[in-house]
C-alpha cells in the first residue's frame, strides 16, 4: 500500500462532493426545462451549507456554461471551495500542448487562478497517456493546478499515467469512474483495488446511476429522454434491491435510498460526486455522508447487486 501524497492528502479528506454536468446541459439533463440556474444557485448553496465543498465540472458541460456559473457562484461566497475540472482531447487537440492552453480557458470560465484537480475526461488511442501526463505536468509546473487526475482511464492506461507524472515527481491524484451499486466494473476488474493501493483517490461518477438509485424510477415510471432505453433491463431487476436499501435506511433514522447509495460508496472509500438539479436532491445527497452503516448491510448490498449486470472478466 503506497501512502497518500501530501499533495492529493486533501483529496482522501472529502467525504462527498457534487457533480456539475447538469448545469446547463440540455441533451442528457434537459437543463432550462427541468431546471434553471435559480435552482442550480440553491443546489449549489445549500451543499455549501452542508458541508460538501468539493465541485466537478468539465469544460465539455453546458460547453463551458457548468464552469461559468460555477465562477458566478465563487465570486458569491467566501467559504474556500474545492474545483475539480477535465480536458477532452476534442476536437483535435492531441498533442500536450492544448492542455495547459484548455485550462487556462476553463481558469478564465471559472474566474480562478488555479484548480485544485485537472482531470483527462476520457483516455483516446489518439493521444498516448504518456503524451497526455507530459501536458498535465506543464499545468503543475506553471501553477494552473494543484494536482493531476485522469478520468475513466482502465487500469493499463492508469499505471502509464501514474508512472509519467512520477518521473516529474507529481503523484496521480485520482481517477474518476463510472461506480454505483448498479454499476461495479470497477471492483470487478481490479481498478478500485488498484488505487487504493497506490494511493489513488477513486471518484465516483453517476453515483445514483443516474436517477435509479433514488428509488423514484420503475418499469412503470422509466425515467425520461436518453435515460429511458439505456436502463430497460436494469429497471426491471431493480424492485428487491430498492427494498432492501429502505430497510437499511429506516434503520438508520430513516436514510433515503438516494442516501444509501451514496453511503456504500463511502465505505468502498470512493468519493461519490452526485449531480443535482435542485436544492432538494442536493440536501438529500449530502446527507449520504455523515454516518456509516455497518459492515454486514454493506455485505447484503454487495450480495444483491453483485449478478445485477454481466462484467467483462480481464
Ligand atoms: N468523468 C465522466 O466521464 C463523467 C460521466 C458522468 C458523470 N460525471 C460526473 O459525475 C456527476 C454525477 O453523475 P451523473 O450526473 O451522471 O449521475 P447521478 O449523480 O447518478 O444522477 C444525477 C441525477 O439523478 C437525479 N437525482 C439526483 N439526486 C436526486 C435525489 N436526491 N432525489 C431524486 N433524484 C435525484 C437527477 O436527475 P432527474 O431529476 O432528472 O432524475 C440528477 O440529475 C456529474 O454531474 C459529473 O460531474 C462524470
Amino acid at each position: 500500500m503506497t501512502e497518500v501524497s501530501n499533495e492529493t492528502r486533501f483529496l482522501h479528506a472529502v467525504q462527498m462532493g457534487l457533480g456539475a454536468w447538469q448545469w446547463g446541459d440540455r441533451v442528457v439533463w434537459g437543463y432550462g426545462q427541468t431546471h434553471t440556474d435559480e435552482d442550480i444557485r440553491k443546489a449549489f448553496d445549500v451543499s455549501l451549507s452542508m458541508g460538501v465543498r468539493f465541485v466537478d465540472t468539465a469544460e465539455i458541460y453546458g460547453s463551458g456554461y457548468s464552469e461559468r456559473l460555477l465562477g458566478q457562484f465563487l465570486k458569491d461566497t467566501e467559504q474556500p471551495i474545492l474545483i475539480a475540472t477535465k480536458y477532452f482531447p476534442w476536437p483535435w487537440r492531441f498533442s500536450k500542448g492544448f492542455i495547459p492552453r484548455a485550462l487556462k480557458g476553463s481558469l478564465e470560465r471559472l474566474g480562478v487562478e488555479s484548480v485544485d484537480l485537472y482531470q483527462i475526461h476520457w483516455s483516446t488511442p489518439l493521444m498516448s497517456p504518456e503524451t497526455m501526463m507530459e501536458g498535465m505536468a506543464e499545468c503543475v509546473k506553471q501553477g494552473l493546478t494543484r494536482t493531476v487526475g485522469v478520468s475513466n482511464f482502465g487500469q493499463k492506461t492508469m499505471i502509464r499515467a501514474y508512472t509519467t507524472l512520477a518521473r516529474y515527481g507529481i503523484p496521480l491524484a485520482s481517477n474518476q469512474v463510472h461506480y454505483s451499486l448498479l454499476n461495479r466494473e470497477v471492483e470487478k476488474n481490479g481498478t478500485l483495488a488498484r488505487c487504493k493501493e497506490l494511493g489513488i483517490r477513486l471518484i465516483a461518477y453517476s453515483p445514483l446511476e443516474q436517477g435509479l438509485l433514488t428509488g423514484k424510477y420503475s418499469s412503470e415510471n422509466p425515467p425520461p429522454g436518453v435515460r429511458r432505453s439505456q436502463y430497460t433491463e436494469l429497471l426491471k431487476k431493480l424492485p428487491p434491491v430498492l427494498k432492501l436499501m429502505q430497510e437499511i435506511g429506516l434503520s438508520h433514522g430513516d436514510k433515503t435510498v438516494s442516501q444509501v447509495a451514496l453511503n456504500w460508496l463511502i465505505c468502498k472509500d470512493a468519493l461519490p460526486i452526485p449531480g443535482a438539479k435542485n436544492a432538494t436532491q442536493a440536501e438529500q445527497n449530502a446527507g449520504g455522508a455523515g454516518w456509516q452503516m455497518t459492515e454486514d448491510e454493506v455485505a447484503k448490498l454487495d450480495e444483491a447487486t453483485d449478478h445485477i449486470r454481466e462484467y467483462a472478466t480481464q
